[in-house]
């Protein structure tokens, strides 16, 4: 996937957004979707299903693996094969650009009596793996990764599911909800009670969305104050009706363009804002966002609300390291916003970012120094020195700002090439794909109206 010709793409300063839109399914949500109704037993149904390349590729390996799945106008249908039931797949599993369906796939794979191999492009091929393969290996199964000189186990790599596998009670090392996830998905087909104990509050999609489709699961505090995680094994699920919020972390992108573009007031309907995933709406209110929540309701276990957004002043605050797993995929455009503030955004804890779709610290620090704005950059974070609300200028010549490959710093950049005085180039648009179909044409559309 992403093996389209790069097409650079000019984002120049805009005049105010304004209207009413929403934004593309949930992604987290999204995948999970797919993949619990696949192992139900029956057919599910879901609507609001982000069609992005990330997604899709978790359905085309799903379907590898035996599951029927078809799509007829916005509603998808999915014949669920059972807990236990996938099949040997023909040839390896392309996951493209998608860390998650990797991961996930990895554990569903683990506990059922197949083999499968994951390839992918030349982004996920460098992201680490050994977070998934340590606990699926404790639970006997066998991995073969390859091994990178600097000792890190990546794709592509084999999964030898066993069946059954062993049951195990694990501490998660990082703050990933993409391990717990595999970790559960894995204790679904094996017997005895699968534990997980997870200091660090992630995205709790999975858990919501297990007990939604009747696998018997319990999540309890321990004296510690850990969440610990408990999932029954060989589970029936039941097939489930299933509607997709729009995804918190892409409307995170249209947010912070009508904060910092002058007169822009936006509404963003339907989206989720778990508050596992809704860490940057609470940083931008404390910066002095305009960001208000109306009409909050549940769908399907998921709080969900419109958001209305009008341009604001922003100002530099110190962002807590503890609220960064509830923000993990948005630090990129709040470095955006913190460029656009007055004073200093100081930000830490964020190892992880060095390993998503691309060392995130590293690349933004790179594109928003093209274009002038004072910064330094730390093993762990960034502190960034705001212009106080005056355009970003990148000096005489438009600066090209290189996305490695990963949507979000595309997406980030195209935000900030709004508030810029000239505008700037990104190098390949492509990669908003994976998770934001339709994302340019929802900014011209805010534009123009
Ligand atoms: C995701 C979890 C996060 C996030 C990713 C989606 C998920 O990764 O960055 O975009 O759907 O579970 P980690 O759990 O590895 O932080």
């Amino acid at each position: 996937m992403n093996s389209n010709t790069p097409q650079p793409v000019t984002f120049k300063p805009s005049g105010p957004l304004t209207g009413k839109i929403s934004v593309p399914g949930d992604k987290s949500i999204s995948h999970r979707a797919l993949i619990l109704s696949a192992l139900a037993v029956g057919k599910s149904r879901i609507t609001g299903l982000l069609e992005g390349e990330d997604v899709l590729a978790t359905a085309a390996a799903l379907r590898a693996m035996g599951a029927r799945i078809e799509k007829a106008g916005d509603v998808w249908t999915v014949y669920g094969v059972g807990v236990g039931g996938l099949m040997q797949p023909d040839n390896a599993l392309e996951m493209g650009n998608s860390g998650t369906s990797t991961r996930l796939l990895m554990g569903l794979v683990a506990s059922h009596g197949i083999t499968a191999t994951f390839i992918g492009d030349a982004s996920l091929t460098k992201r680490p793996m050994g977070r998934v393969i340590d606990p699926l290996s404790q639970m006997g199964v066998d991995i073969q990764a390859r091994e990178t000189s600097d000792h890190k186990s990546c794709l592509p790599l084999t999964v030898r599911g066993l069946c059954p596998a062993i049951p195990i009670e694990y501490r998660l090392p990082v703050a990933s909800a993409q391990v717990k996830s595999a970790i559960l998905l894995a204790g679904l087909n094996t017997p005895g009670i699968t534990r997980i104990i997870e200091p660090v509050l992630t995205r709790d999609h999975s858990e919501t969305m297990l007990k939604g489709f009747g696998a018997e699961i319990s999540v309890e505090t321990d004296a510690e104050g850990c969440r610990v995680i408990s999932l029954t094994g060989e589970a029936e699920l039941q097939p489930q009706k299933i509607k997709v919020p729009g995804d918190p972390s892409s409307a995170a992108f249209l947010v912070v363009a009508a904060l910092i573009v002058p007169g822009s007031n936006i509404v963003i309907e339907n989206v989720g804002i778990n508050p596992t995933r809704s860490g940057l709406f609470e940083v931008l209110q404390t910066m002095g966002g305009d960001i208000s929540f109306k009409k909050k309701r549940t769908v399907g276990g998921e709080p969900v609300a419109d958001i209305y957004v009008k341009h604001s002043s922003l100002t530099g605050i110190d962002v807590p390291a503890n609220i960064a797993p509830s923000m993990i995929d948005e630090f990129p455009v709040l470095f955006i916003a913190a460029a656009m503030a007055s004073g200093e955004t100081t930000t830490c804890g964020l190892h992880e970012l060095r390993v998503k779709e691309s060392d995130r610290l590293s690349q933004m620090a790179k594109g928003l120094a093209q274009l002038g704005v004072k910064l330094t950059e730390k093993e762990d974070g960034m502190v960034i020195e705001g212009s106080g609300g005056k355009p970003l200028s990148g000096g005489r010549t438009k600066p090209v700002i290189e996305t490695a490959l990963d949507h979000r710093i595309a997406m980030s950049f195209a935000v900030a090439g709004l508030a810029t005085k000239s505008g700037l180039a990104i190098d390949d648009i492509t990669p908003v794909q994976t998770s934001f179909p339709g994302f340019q044409e929802l900014i011209t559309a805010l534009i123009s109206q």
